[in-house]
């Protein structure tokens, strides 16, 4: 039995796949393995802040590991460290609120925190670990731009998701012989419309890490067009930007510890696309459907074998530190080193050349 008698547990950020997976391996590891009671905390460092949380056991925890969303809730607008305390009028009052949280998890005698996340709940709970907190990550985010780890979960599912949908508008674009373009989530990085793009015979990838010009997109159309392939795919990652454009925002949250959302890019290039080309051209935005519904296989595996990691390194005194995939290995690294940057995909990566070789064009 260990020494650690009380361990506190929450989801931070955008929901995805797996999250009950972790949640579920987190407390079936810590109860029925450690006999440590587990917290949850709702609704991610909201419920920390306010005290707002539930005990979680086996009953808890039956039968969600294969299940969407996070039973404990989660936000990704809600930083401890700059805290809408209120609304008064349109005047919105920010506090630091990090030392109410620290010390709401003292009040309930709890050793340390395991924290779900990608890399802006991370980045948090790093400055929580600097404030004296234990802390323990755990990389999730559908988009996969974590460092130090082989992946996130939540991203294969995502991938899935996304190349289904790729199946389906094929089938379609060869009936009415249009481009359609298929708008993905993944922040400044491309990972998901890369991986998808692959797997769903894209003909066009545009990813923020490679900038494209509108021509060379035209370019590849006009020449399936010649070849008889009267329609195009192009999937498209939320970030993608012309060489010489920017970013589409499509609205901004200001508590959000990265307040940018982006969308609308695909509408762009969509519309660009037709009126150079005449050819009819339909533009699917994905959105949420890639963060909802059940993790694959493969993510329920990683989820359970990230939580029961998460709670050996929370006994071995691995405070600060997230558990990550190395090849066929879950590890441990250092939290600092996991945020400090996001994971972009390699502009001149295997995975890249590998999809030029198969004909895919980048736009560049
Ligand atoms: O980080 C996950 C993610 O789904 C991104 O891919 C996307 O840009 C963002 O969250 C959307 O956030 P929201 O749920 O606030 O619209």
């Amino acid at each position: 039995m260990s020494v650690i008698k009380r361990i506190g547990i929450l989801t931070g950020g955008g929901d995805c796949p797996g999250l009950n997976a972790v949640i579920r391996a987190v407390t079936k590891t810590a109860v029925g393995v450690h006999g440590i009671e587990v917290i949850g905390f709702i609704d991610g460092f909201k419920g920390l802040v306010e005290k707002h949380y539930r005990p979680l056991d086996f009953k808890s925890v039956s039968g969600i590991g294969h299940t969407g969303g996070t039973i404990l809730g989660t936000t990704n607008r809600d930083n401890p460290f700059h805290f809408l305390v209120s609304q008064e009028g349109e005047e919105p009052v920010y506090q630091d609120e990090s030392q109410r949280a620290v010390n709401n998890l003292k009040e309930l005698d709890i050793d340390g925190l395991i924290v779900i996340g990608g890399d802006g709940t991370l980045n948090i709970a790093q400055r929580f670990h600097e404030m004296g907190m234990p802390v323990i990550g755990v990389p999730k985010t559908i988009d996969n731009d974590l460092m130090c780890t082989d992946v996130t979960f939540g991203f294969n599912t995502a991938v899935d998701t996304a190349s289904e949908a790729l199946d389906r508008l094929h089938t379609t674009a060869e009936s009415h012989h249009r481009v359609m373009i298929l708008e993905v989530m993944g922040r400044y990085a491309g990972w998901i419309a890369l991986h998808a793009g692959i797997s769903g015979g894209a003909d066009v990838i545009l990813i923020p890490e490679i900038p494209y010009l509108m021509d060379k997109i035209i370019e590849k159309i006009r020449f399936r067009y010649q070849h008889n392939k009267k329609f195009s795919i192009i999937v498209i990652a939320e970030g993608a930007a012309a060489i010489d454009g920017e970013m589409e925002v499509q609205r901004m949250v200001p508590t959000s510890h990265d307040p940018i959302r982006l969308g609308g890019i695909g509408r762009i290039v969509g519309q660009e696309i037709e009126a150079k080309t005449g050819i009819e051209t339909r533009v699917t935005v994905l959105g949420h459907l890639q963060r909802g519904g059940q993790p694959i296989p493969y993510d329920r595996i990683l989820s359970a074998r990230y939580g029961v990691a998460a709670v050996e390194a929370f006994i071995t005194g691995k405070y600060g530190s997230m558990v990550s995939l190395q090849g066929t290995e879950i590890k441990t690294v250092p939290l600092t080193e996991a945020v400090k940057e996001i994971k972009r995909v390699p502009a001149d990566g295997e995975i890249i050349k590998t999809a030029r070789s198969i004909g895919i064009s980048f736009g560049d």
